[in-house]
């Protein structure tokens, strides 16, 4: 009994340590540095811009740590910009009238789909992801060769530039409000309610999507997996079902071990019995006697060993 007290408590040791080690993972010290990574996606970028033809747009590959974000670039005069705008690059609709500062003759516009990394770089604990998080970032494209650039002011003065979330949205789920998040150059989110729950307004460059409160929603949505887009629910959220399938496991491991104990003690208790009930029965002398049927020794039982008593005899 005493090695089954010591098997529980080592259980439970190790259920605590499991529980620990899944809390130090909370939401935000998994958070890449978001910052940096834009860094690295304008040099990705405009690795794919070899002899470009301005107005064209340039799909870009990441480096094989980053598989599942997506990445473009387009060159376009500055002038251009502000005249016509780009009617659609990739989910964004840019009006004229934009304008860029500090002014340079062509400018780069970086295109971010950041896939299954979306809840990874912009974690937003309370809220589930319905898209994954895009960026648009404008560069100046004097030397395409250039890496560390600084983001240009980019800011639309009429209209808004829109974006149009239909292609890589998950339908909102019943009774949840569809949120548009803007994540400035500073990181900070800025929320709006999105009328169509599948397109979104902005004045600025930076990263956007659209979001639910995660307490809106009963179930998570199923992860719809359409081409190039994985949407993870917010890290949080992954962590909490995490814990709840450590915690059932170490209950269910605790529960068969002492299941198989059980049944071992209860084995081991019945075959002792048996064991002392036979001793028992070999210092008692009882055997069987055996007796001659043909030529086989069969044993035979010695006559009865409780004589029955007649009721009369207790009666009289
Ligand atoms: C991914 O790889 C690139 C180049 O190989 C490296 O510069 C970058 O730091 C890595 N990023 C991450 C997040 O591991
Ligand atoms: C995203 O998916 C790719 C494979 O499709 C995988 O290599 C990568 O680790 C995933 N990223 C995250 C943050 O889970
Ligand atoms: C989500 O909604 C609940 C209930 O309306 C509210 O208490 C909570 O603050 C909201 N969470 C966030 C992150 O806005
Ligand atoms: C462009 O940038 C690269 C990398 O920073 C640098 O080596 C090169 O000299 C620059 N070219 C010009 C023309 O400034
Ligand atoms: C958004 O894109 C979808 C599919 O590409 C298209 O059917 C829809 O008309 C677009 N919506 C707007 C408002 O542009």
């Amino acid at each position: 009994m005493e090695s089954i007290g010591r098997c529980i408590t080592l259980l439970v040791l190790l259920g605590v340590l499991f529980t620990g080690h899944c809390e130090a993972q909370s939401p935000g010290s998994a958070t890449g540095d978001a910052r940096s990574l834009d860094t690295l996606l304008q040099d990705y970028a405009y690795r794919s811009l070899v002899h470009p033809r301005t107005g064209f747009v340039y799909d870009g590959t990441v480096p094989s740590n980053l598989t599942g974000i997506r990445i473009a670039a387009i060159r376009l005069r500055s002038g251009s910009l502000r005249k016509r705008g780009v009617d659609s690059y990739k989910e964004f609709g840019i009006p004229s009238d934009i304008v860029v500062q500090p002014y340079v003759k062509r400018l780069v516009l970086v295109y971010q789909n950041l896939g299954n990394w979306s809840s990874f770089y912009y974690p937003l604990p309370g809220y589930t992801y319905l898209t994954p998080v895009l960026g648009l970032l404008a560069y100046d494209a004097t030397n395409l060769s250039a890496t560390n650039l600084p983001k240009l002011d980019f800011a639309a003065t009429n209209l808004p530039v829109s974006i149009n979330f239909s292609n890589v949205v998950v339908p909102v789920p019943s009774g949840a409000i569809a949120r548009c998040v803007w994540f400035g150059l500073n990181g900070s989110p800025d929320f709006r309610d999105s009328e169509s729950g599948s397109m979104c307004t902005v004045f600025r460059q930076g990263h956007f999507s659209i979001v639910v409160n995660s307490s809106e929603i009963v179930l998570p949505p199923a992860p719809s997996e359409g081409p190039g887009l994985s949407l993870n629910p917010v890290v949080s959220r992954s962590n909490k079902s995490k814990l709840w399938k450590i915690i059932v496991s170490v209950i269910g491991g605790i529960a068969l071990v002492l299941l198989a104990l059980l049944t071992f003690v209860m084995l081991k208790y019945t075959r002792n019995k048996k064991v002392a009930k036979m001793e028992q029965h070999a210092d008692a002398g009882v055997s069987l006697d055996t007796a001659s049927v043909g030529n086989a020794r069969v044993p035979v039982a010695s006559g009865l060993r409780t004589q029955p008593i007649l009721e009369n005899e207790l009666v009289a």
